[in-house]
């Protein structure tokens, strides 16, 4: 099965110990359309490991990636097969992940320096499940020519049968480099991702790194096929609130901040019920009133509480109703002023 190019538009970037299922969920009642993945797996911790802490996650998540990691054809096309059982809808491959304990393993952007390992791992997982396999990149890594190193490897997989790239438009410097400097230092060159697009008509390419507003993300759009965001989607989700209508023509408005609380309450009475500690909902939800008169207080409210009362989603409603009341101050001073 292949992804169509109205799939792919709009995602947020798989991101470890941040898009897990509790954060998901979040992010889904901002945008009902955006594409969301999981964060790394690897292959062997999908064979091997405890799936259901893993894998689980909840159906309102749809359209849901699975992203896996490794470089064992075999252990790759099983652990793909796991994730289709399980229920995800994609399977990606992540080919642009520069920590150190990933390289040791043999997998992320290391392996943007074996373009034939690639596509034989991709044809495995191909023939073993019947959602799409996509593949998320750098455009090189050291000293390679990103010319080169992103069309052969682009070029190789096609050949395998992948129809959709995410090309995080930077290189990774895997000697000397944290990951998270990697994220920022190595220069974006987004003209080549276009060029890959040019190349390639018939492939869908999504861009990615550095993307911080509706705007810029639109931008992209003449070039390619979609947009992928990480950090900005994090850490100011509400940013989502536009995606579905700007990418997707819906006319439905989307739910508000407060009414986002409200949806979260029932979730997180679930989730402590089930003996989960409220913070590992709360901390993703630090940005919601990014921006916004009583951001500060919100974000104080829950950090301040939830780990401590983690068995009370109360947390939640007192922290809405103290931004409630800074912003009718705020609105009474205006009216004064
Ligand atoms: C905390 C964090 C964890 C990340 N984990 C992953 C990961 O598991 N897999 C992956 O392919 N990329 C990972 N990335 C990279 C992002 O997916 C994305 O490519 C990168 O942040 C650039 O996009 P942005 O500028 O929109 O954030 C991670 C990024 C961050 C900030």
């Amino acid at each position: 099965m292949s992804l169509s190019a109205e799939d792919i538009k709009f995602s947020v970037a798989p991101m470890m110990d941040w898009t897990d299922r509790h954060d998901r969920f979040f992010l889904r009642l901002i945008s009902r359309r955006a594409r969301l993945y999981t964060e790394m797996v690897t292959a062997n911790a999908i064979r091997f490991g405890d799936r259901a802490k893993l894998l689980d996650f909840n159906a309102e998540e749809h359209p849901l990636a699975l992203q896996i990691g490794g470089s064992e054809a075999d252990a790759l096309a099983e652990a793909a097969k796991i994730g289709e059982d399980w229920g995800y809808d994609e399977i990606n491959l992540n080919v642009g992940c520069p920590s150190d304990r990933v390289q040791s393993g043999q997998f992320g952007a290391c392996l943007m320096q074996t373009p034939d390992l690639v596509a034989e791992c991709m044809a495995a997982m191909k023939d073993s499940v019947k959602i799409p396999v996509t593949v998320k990149c750098r455009i090189g890594v050291d000293e390679q020519d990103p010319n080169e190193a992103l069309f052969t490897l682009v070029e190789k997989c096609k050949t395998a049968g992948v129809t959709h790239f995410i090309v995080h438009a930077r290189k990774a410097w895997l000697d000397g480099l944290s990951p998270k400097e990697n994220r920022d230092i190595p220069p974006l060159d987004y003209a080549l991702v276009y060029q890959l697009k040019a190349a390639h008509p018939d492939l869908l390419i999504s861009i990615n790194g550095g993307i911080e507003t509706m705007a810029e993300a639109q931008t992209h759009m003449a070039d390619v096929d979609g947009v992928m965001l990480g950090r900005a989607a994090y850490k100011t989700p509400y940013l989502l609130a536009d995606v579905d209508a700007a990418f997707y023509n819906e006319t439905q408005a989307p739910l508000s901040r407060e009414e986002i609380v409200h949806q979260l309450v029932p979730y997180a009475q679930n989730l402590v019920a089930n003996g989960t500690r409220l913070h590992a909902l709360t901390r993703h939800l630090m940005g919601l009133f990014q921006g916004q008169a009583g951001g500060r207080i919100w974000r104080r409210h829950l950090s301040e509480n939830a780990p401590q009362r983690g068995d009370d989603p109360k947390v939640l409603t007192e922290a809405l109703d103290l931004v409630r009341e800074q912003q009718a101050r705020k609105s009474a001073l205006q009216e004064t002023g």
